[in-house]
């Protein structure tokens, strides 16, 4: 097989995105991941102002995701918009605890938002993140990333839509390859990969504001606790069950979170960091402080095969 090249590729996806477009107006939805960040700085080298892209701040983000985006994306010259609409998608979401029927509501909704914004803007071209094991895994049936159009039910012609998904060939560490050549900065280039659906897929159970606020900063934590492994994809997650703890000597009831955290190549497969003990420590001791409804702190020992990377 022949070696990737960066520089080849960015080359000849801009020739094809040139003559696909042609003089139209196109519109990407951000995630704040590098999929999405760089399909996006590719199709602005060729569209310039005539590329949108659009921040649909869903409320699963990570914390401060929005504006650390918008930023980013601002010092560039590529035009933003935020989408403010937590509130929609909290409605779309309530009540839901199947995993796939949240996969399945958060589309909807966010399928909802996007065509709102790609009639109002009157694009024609959507540009997508899809990355191969996108639609390697949804084929397979192991579960239906959101972004695989085609296998989901959204018909882009119904909004009169072209879609174009320039990275569909490459695996994560080829993005991120094609991310360094396109100057992307570090934060952004080596992120950790992040689900379209955000945090509702590390919320079991029912996806409230206040138990997605749980996640997020249990989140932050071990984020910020274990950067310097530099691990394939890092997290915590809100399980259903509780537990009993005792919190200022008292029993309560709690929260248990789990910390997963995964070396892979392209998450098709992935092991699980040998995250030193006193990380781990440090993680549990942070938690517990700083999220006052978190009772029990666990970590995750399973592999990809048989596990998958996410909760749901
Ligand atoms: P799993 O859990 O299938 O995850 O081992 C493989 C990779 O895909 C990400 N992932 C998702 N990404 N929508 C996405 O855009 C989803 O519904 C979704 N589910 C999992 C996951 O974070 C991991 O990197």
């Amino acid at each position: 097989m022949k070696k990737f090249n960066a520089k080849n590729f960015i080359e000849e996806t801009i020739g094809e995105i040139r003559k696909e477009v042609g003089d139209g107006k196109a519109l990407c939805a951000l995630s704040g991941g590098v999929d999405s960040a760089t399909a996006t700085v590719l199709a602005h080298k060729v569209l310039g102002n005539r590329l949108l892209s659009l921040f649909i701040d869903d409320g699963l983000m990570r914390e401060n995701e929005a504006n650390d985006v918008a930023a980013m994306f601002k010092s560039r010259g590529i035009r933003i918009k935020v989408l403010a609409v937590q509130k929609e998608f909290f409605k779309a979401l309530k009540d839901i605890e199947d995993p796939e029927e949240k996969r399945k509501a958060f589309r909807n909704i966010f399928y909802q938002t996007l065509g709102s914004a790609v009639k109002k803007e009157r694009v024609g071209y959507l540009i997508q993140g899809t990355i191969a094991a996108d639609i390697l895994e949804t084929k397979k049936g192991i579960k239906t990333q959101h972004n695989v159009l085609e296998q989901i039910g959204f018909s882009p012609k119904k909004y009169g839509l072209k879609i174009i998904e320039p990275l569909k060939t490459l695996y994560k560490n080829q993005v991120r390859e094609v991310a360094r050549s396109l100057g992307l900065p570090k934060a952004l280039s080596e992120r950790m990969p992040f689900p379209g659906p955000g945090l509702a897929t590390r919320v079991i159970g029912k996806v409230t504001p206040e138990r997605t606020e749980i996640v997020r900063k249990a989140t932050k934590i071990v984020e910020e606790e274990i950067k310097n492994l530099k691990p394939f994809q890092a997290f915590a997650v809100l399980l259903q069950d509780k537990a009993t703890g005792v919190v200022k000597g008292k029993r309560q009831f709690g929260n248990i979170i789990v910390i997963r955290s995964v070396e892979s190549k392209d998450a098709i497969t992935a092991e699980v960091t040998r995250v030193p003990w006193r990380i781990l420590e440090k993680i549990e001791k942070r938690i517990i402080k700083e999220i006052p409804s978190a009772v029990k702190v666990l970590y995750d020992l399973t592999p990809k095969p048989p596990s998958t990377i996410e909760y749901i």
